[in-house]
């Protein structure tokens, strides 16, 4: 009993030294992913298959989906009737652990389901990134493949170009992993087509393995004629480097997310729990500018404190998410707070 009441008190006593928002990047997997137990290999010389990975299409103005393997993706879509190869292709890639049928992919179909002029492609690479049951050697595991899965997407995007469709009228978004992924991708496309994609948008892009990996292992300005990249978790599964056209850092330090509550006593379940969900609301925030395209300005600033304390209020200002005209470079902030995003999920 005594003891329960010592190591109490010294959780409260790191929970105040620590502070809030900083207890929840130290979950069980979360620490380990920052100790030097993880190996991180970004090997390219290694030729994985990722020929298993599935990419959904979908046109919801006919109400139809169609489904292929990643290497016959290209050939199919371009052999669907009708295609309007002028609209606008909105590509999804998801992140570790995530598959067709999860929440966040819900979410990305419910978002475009009535939006015009465009089709909607979301990329399943569970097969290479979905280990059961989850822990560091899946996540290794998941890491070995992000530049195949990378690449794969950049082939199958060349295809679409060969077969008429603008680089111009593609937009690649992705998260997490997925958001690490498009770095790959942008580069490889580039590399084939000598064109760029454009826009890739990436959303609290991963930070294991890859914060502190070289520049060309990560999403970064240059991939895409316009690269944007919000942060919601830096330093925890969210990346901490500032690499794109423009960097969001969303409410605090782009860090922690309201309503993703710390824990009064940081048990270690809560604490990841918290991270995945300050992780994910990235997503949650990007999806809703679709249909509110005017929420979240964001201010140019060079810190959270001097957001915070108003000091920027007189900077530049951008609109942030779906909307972003795309004109803006530089750190900017914002917060969500009073908005309300839909969480129920
Ligand atoms: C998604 O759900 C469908 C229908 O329940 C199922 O057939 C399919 O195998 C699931 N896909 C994955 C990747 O879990
Ligand atoms: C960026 O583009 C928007 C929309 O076209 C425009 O209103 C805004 O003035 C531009 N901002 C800058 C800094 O050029």
């Amino acid at each position: 009993m005594k003891l329960y009441v010592i190591l109490l008190l010294v959780c409260i006593t790191y929970a105040q030294a620590w502070g809030r928002g900083d207890l929840e990047k130290y979950g069980p997997f979360q620490l380990a992913l920052q100790s030097n137990l993880i190996k991180c290999n970004h090997d390219k010389t290694l030729d994985l298959d990722v020929s298993g990975i599935n990419v959904y299409f979908y046109d919801f103005t006919k109400n139809e989906v169609k489904t292929f393997l990643i290497n016959d993706a290209a050939d199919g879509i371009l052999a669907i009737p009708d295609l309007n190869i002028l609209r606008r292709f909105i590509i999804f890639v998801p992140g570790y652990r995530s598959n067709i049928n999860k929440s966040t992919e819900q979410r990305v179909r419910d978002t475009f389901r009535d939006f015009p002029n465009s089709y909607l492609i979301i990329l399943d690479h569970s097969p290479y990134t979905n280990d059961k049951p989850s822990n560091i050697k899946g996540y290794e595991r998941s890491v070995q493949y992000v530049y195949y899965i990378g690449k794969a997407l950049a082939d199958m995007l060349t295809g679409l170009k060969k077969g008429g469709i603008t680089p111009k009228n593609m937009h690649c978004v992705g998260h997490s992993l997925g958001g690490q992924m498009l770095g790959y991708t942008g580069q490889i496309f580039f590399e084939n087509t000598r064109d760029k994609l454009w826009r890739v948008t990436a959303l609290d892009p991963a930070g294991p393995c890859f914060s502190k990996s070289l520049i060309e292992d990560q999403v970064r300005a240059g991939v895409a004629e316009y690269v944007e990249v919000y942060h919601c978790n830096a330093g925890g599964l969210g990346t901490t480097s500032v690499l794109a056209d423009i960097d969001f850092f969303l409410n605090k330090k782009g860090q922690s997310q309201p309503n993703c509550g710390t824990p009064l006593i940081p048990g270690i379940f809560d604490s990841s729990k918290a991270a995945k969900c300050s992780h994910k609301t990235c997503v949650q925030v990007w999806t809703a500018t679709v249909k509110h395209p005017d929420w979240f300005l964001a201010w140019r600033c060079d810190s959270y404190k001097m957001f915070k304390d108003g000091q920027c209020s007189g900077n530049e200002v951008t609109l942030a998410g779906f909307w972003n005209p795309g004109n803006a470079t530089g750190v900017y902030y914002f917060s969500t707070e009073g908005y309300d995003l839909d969480l129920d999920e």
